[in-house]
């Protein structure tokens, strides 16, 4: 609970830096999936960074106040026999605050009455308006009722900032806990990807091997899939967004899956392809290996010190000159290598970026250039890598069916993803048991 606290402390450090305030930040609320089915519950990151609390209908209250002790307030459901029997335990505001370590805790009904107080003389309201409606209307509520005591000498918060942007920040640097939960995700994940790969025969229909992936995920106590599931055979493994459906694996085509458990909170991200039949022919091993390679190259430049686009430009290099090797573009048309990058004619087989921030959201927060500004009409730089930032890394080519391009290419899909920490040094490969070279994949699925 100590982080959680540390978090909190460091929250308000920030908010006094900025002038003081008062923080709201609200979970996730729960959703219904039809009539009184609901989807299976999951808490707000933010809010959860700040609290390791995940129950719903809960939201965090800090104070930073220049003259008065900052506090922290937690409002969570009360504790309710009734509701208990069917849907189990709630905390209540007492537990809830003891073990969470909270200064004061409130049942969420006092919410109004507390924040009206809570407000008043308050310099600045730190709150990611327009996420939530119902909030965004109670809060407007909130600084109406304080304003309307302006003729008592009570002022209301004269400034507004999106307490987000501050915890964005926190976020992108994970500590020692968080790397710890992010490695056992990645580890359970390759456990799947390797189940996949070894159950993986011609005539499984897609579905199949994502129960596989499923079973691995939950027997190895993941709570969840951190995104849809991907699992796409042959021409499927060419549509980005592809979801594991129903199509059948054919003798002769690639699987590719892009598959990640999350694990208390923290998500994992990896994308493994392999030849449905366990042996991959002449033209899938030549792309997989410029695949491969500029992964190699992007994970090089994945160290501090270099920008966060230094990996995504190393990784299209590599794959730029696969494709003119290949004969997927050809030079006489598309001229060099250079030609190439500079005109963006690689980006027919590659067409998105190499890499994303990972956390506990799969598309984790955080910015990817650098805070200063710019030069009038200059691009804004892109952000130099530091310790303790996840990103991943996952070059790919999509050869979809097109004159000109040698047919022997056409309807294969590949892409490579590992998830990466950056350290003082270098980087660690969190997902790196996944098997990945050819060898290793072809070996590991002989031993069926
Ligand atoms: N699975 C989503 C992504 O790779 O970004
Ligand atoms: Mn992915
Ligand atoms: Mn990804």
């Amino acid at each position: 609970m100590k982080s959680y606290a540390d978090r909190r402390a460091s929250l308000i450090e920030q908010m006094q830096a900025k002038g003081g305030g008062v923080a709201i930040i609200p979970t996730a609320p729960e959703v219904m999936r039809n009539r009184d089915a609901d989807y299976p519950y999951r808490h707000d990151s933010y809010f959860y960074y700040l609290s390791g609390f995940t129950e719903p209908e809960a939201v965090i209250v800090l104070v930073a106040i220049r003259g008065q002790a900052p506090q922290t307030i937690l409002f969570c459901r009360e504790k309710n026999l009734e509701r208990e029997i069917w849907d189990g335990y709630r905390f209540g505001p007492e537990a809830a605050r003891t073990t969470f370590g909270f200064d004061a805790a409130h049942p969420v009904a006092a919410l109004d009455g507390e924040m009206n107080k809570l407000l008043a003389d308050a310099p600045a309201l730190f709150y990611a308006l327009g996420s939530d409606a119902r909030l965004d209307a109670q809060v407007q509520g909130w600084l109406a009722g304080v304003r309307a005591l302006s003729r008592s000498g009570i002022s209301a918060p004269s400034s507004a900032h999106d307490v987000r942007g501050l915890i964005d920040e926190m976020r992108l640097f994970k500590d020692a806990g968080e790397v710890a939960v992010m490695r056992r995700a990645a580890e359970i994940s390759s456990a799947a990807h390797q189940r996949a790969m070894q159950l993986s025969r011609p005539g499984l229909r897609e579905y199949h091997l994502e129960a596989e992936l499923l079973h691995e995920f939950r027997r190895q106590g993941s709570q969840a899939p951190a995104y849809g599931s991907i699992v796409a055979t042959g021409a499927n493994a060419c549509v980005l967004h592809y979801r594991a459906s129903d199509a059948v694996l054919q003798d002769g085509d690639l699987v590719l899956i892009d598959a990640g458990c999350e694990l208390d909170s923290y998500a994992s991200d990896i994308t493994r392809t392999f030849p449905a039949n366990g042996v991959f022919s002449g033209p899938q091993k030549a792309l997989y290996e410029i695949v491969l390679a500029s992964q190699a190259a992007a994970i090089a430049e994945t160290r501090p010190g270099r920008r966060f686009i230094d990996g995504h430009d190393a990784a299209v290099r590599v794959l730029a000159q696969g494709m003119l090797d290949t004969g997927l573009l050809d030079a006489n048309k598309v001229g060099t290598l250079d030609d190439v990058i500079s005109k963006g004619d690689y980006r027919q087989f590659y067409m998105h970026r190499t890499g994303h921030w990972l956390g506990m959201d799969v598309h984790d927060v955080g910015e990817y250039h650098a805070s200063e500004t710019a030069a009038a009409g200059a691009e804004k730089p892109w952000r130099i890598l530091q310790p303790g930032m996840v990103t991943t890394v996952e070059p790919g080519i999509y050869v979809r069916p097109t004159d000109g391009v040698p047919p022997e290419f056409w309807n294969i899909g590949i892409r490579i993803e590992d998830d990466v920490l950056v350290t003082a040094t270098g980087c660690d490969i969190l997902s790196k048991d996944a098997p990945k070279t050819v060898a290793e994949i072809e070996t590991l699925m002989r031993q069926q």
